[in-house]
């Protein structure tokens, strides 16, 4: 099967937190790295976010030209995911040529096909800052809850889309002016009205989805879609080529899904292998098409861009499975970006290595409601489930190996009713962690693996090597034996989640795969999988893969990024 995925584009302006990274590419990462074990054909694709006013503005603080500061920002965060084990097969950009030519060709469609039209609109104009205000950068209170810091495109409190016309007492976000007026200018607009019956249907053909996501498309079509505005007053941006939209330029939401396709041609055409690109894009081929988001991001991707690819009248491939996350917040209050609030991904690799984050964010992931991350949660579950289970058990076996049998997997002895036992009982929890993980369920996906490492040590507990040695060294030989093996099968199976640790352990084995490969995934055969190693076969014993987070380095970290909950 092929597998397309794709993670939300972050926004360029700034390093993104732990909540933007739970949010989409995490999740992405472990779902293609899994679906590449299973033997699919996965093609990941993402990138930098780069249009819109908060590109212009980041840009402007940082004293610097936009199209410089977004090259710089988009080689930070380029490196930042690499230094997350973020395997893209491509991460562009969402500037780039490739998307300037594509945006530019679905608007032509659009409007061949009637869905365009030009309409006089009235804008915000900020006589304080001396431009028009996108929507975002209207501030105000929420006609619909009341929420007083709702923005002009949406209210985060209740997801509700707004225009920035509809805010009650608007300032602009850049300066706090309240000194705006409005001005008429000319933009095009997507007739959504017109396409919805048709994006309906197209949601309803897919009764699969999470109920967040259903929740969250269907309550925008009963709130009325309007017809949205997709051209901005702006300079940075895809132009816009028709007469008499001269210095305009299309909204960055508008651009940044289409990158999704335009990226995949940038990277169709770095390589002559994949020159096909279109393949992976097309109505019809046998594509499964997965993507990962934030809940702010499903309205989007269920109505605006399905309309978009509908109203092109051409037979663009539609999202067939839609993973949207709720939030993680920072001790009960929200990361921000603004307030710098949270632990941001720079940080977080300059604190610990990736494979901490990654286990427990994907652990914690925000699925059926909002996780709450703080520094002691962090730390208590990775010194219970990394050090202490994994981290242990493999450390142990291969030590006592190395003690009193050498650094070579030890021959003699049979299985037991024992190990048939224990294989058994992970037969069983590994077609769970299979089903969780197949079903984009995280969270019971990590504790399947979590009860897959504890079966270990409960094997080796009970077993009991170091007890059997002292009157049956063929028996002991045989519990190490098949600890070695558990050892190979767990770091193969937690491989998607924590591929470093991962590969360190078999890298031991000399098993690592090559660099960009992917170890398979087990076979069904319990039994053979943990008798695969066979007696003779050397090992390196590895150092213990992960240290405790003491008390001492918790204070630490809270002092370093502070914890108090926010004042609600
Ligand atoms: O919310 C965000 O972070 C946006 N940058 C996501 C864009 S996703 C897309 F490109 F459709
Ligand atoms: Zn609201």
């Amino acid at each position: 099967m092929k597998i397309l995925i794709t993670s939300a584009l972050p926004y360029i302006n700034g390093i993104k937190h732990l909540g933007n990274l739970v949010g989409s590419i995490l999740p992405s990462d472990v779902y293609a790295r899994f679906k590449r074990q299973t033997g699919d054909e996965v093609l990941f694709i993402c990138a930098t976010d780069e249009h819109g006013t908060p590109a212009e503005l980041a840009a402007l603080e940082a004293g610097q030209d936009v199209a410089d500061f977004c090259r710089e920002q988009y080689e930070v965060q380029k490196d930042i995911y690499e230094r997350f084990h973020i395997r893209f097969d491509h991460f562009g950009r969402s500037s780039s040529p490739d998307n300037h030519e594509l945006t530019q060709h679905f608007a032509r469609k659009l409007d061949e096909n009637g869905f365009l039209e030009e309409r006089e609109i009235n804008q915000v104009y900020s006589l304080d800052d001396g431009r028009y205000l996108p929507d975002r950068y209207v501030e105000g209170e929420c006609p619909n809850c009341g929420y007083e810091r709702a923005r002009g495109d949406q209210c985060e409190n209740c997801t509700k889309l707004l225009d920035p016309t509809d805010l009650i007492n608007p300032r602009s976000a850049v300066s706090g002016g309240t000194n705006i007026e409005v001005r008429a200018t000319k933009h095009l607009f997507l007739r959504q009205s017109a396409l919805i019956d048709e994006v309906e249907t197209w949601i309803d053909s897919h009764p699969d989805w999470p109920h967040l996501v259903t929740s969250i498309a269907k309550k925008w079509i009963k709130e009325g879609v309007r017809d949205r505005c997709i051209t901005r007053d702006l300079s940075w941006g895809v132009p816009v080529h028709k007469a008499g939209f001269e210095g305009k330029v299309f909204y960055v939401w508008f651009d940044a899904p289409i990158a999704y396709i335009a990226t995949t041609k940038t990277w169709g055409e770095l390589d002559p292998r994949n020159r096909d690109w279109k393949a992976w894009w097309t109505e019809g081929a046998h594509v499964k098409y997965v993507q990962f988001m934030a809940k702010d991001n499903i309205p989007f991707h269920t109505i605006s861009f399905p309309a978009t690819e509908i109203g092109s009248r051409e037979p663009w491939k539609k999202v067939d499975q839609l993973k949207g996350f709720n939030w993680l917040t920072y001790y009960g209050g929200k990361f921000s970006t603004s307030s710098k609030r949270g632990i941001f991904t720079d940080q977080a690799l300059a604190e610990e290595p990736a494979d901490y984050w990654r286990y427990w964010l994907m652990a914690n992931a925000p699925e059926s409601g909002d996780s709450v991350f703080t520094i002691d949660r962090f730390a208590e579950q990775c010194n219970k489930d990394l050090a202490h289970t994994l981290g242990n058990f493999v450390n142990r076996g291969m030590k006592f190996c190395e003690k009193q049998f050498g650094a070579a997997v030890p021959e003699g002895g049979d299985w037991t009713e024992e190990e048939r036992a224990m294989a058994t009982e992970l037969e069983g929890l590994v077609a769970d962690y299979r089903g969780h993980m197949e079903a984009i369920d995280f969270r019971k996906a990590m504790a399947s693996l979590r009860a897959i490492w504890s079966l270990g040590n409960n094997y080796l507990a009970s077993a009991a090597p170091w007890t059997a040695i002292k009157q049956d060294r063929e028996r002991a030989a045989c519990i190490i034996r098949t600890g070695l093996n558990l050892t190979r099968l767990f770091a193969t199976l937690a491989w998607p989640v924590i591929p470093e640790s991962a590969e360190k352990i078999l890298a031991a084995f000399d098993m690592a795969p090559a660099e960009g490969g992917t170890p398979p995934w087990p076979g069904t055969d319990i039994e053979a999988e943990l008798t695969a190693l066979a007696p003779g076969r050397p090992f390196t014993t590895i150092p213990p893969l992960f240290k405790v987070i003491d008390w001492d380095r918790v204070t630490e970290l809270t002092q370093r990024y502070g914890g108090a909950p926010e004042e609600v």
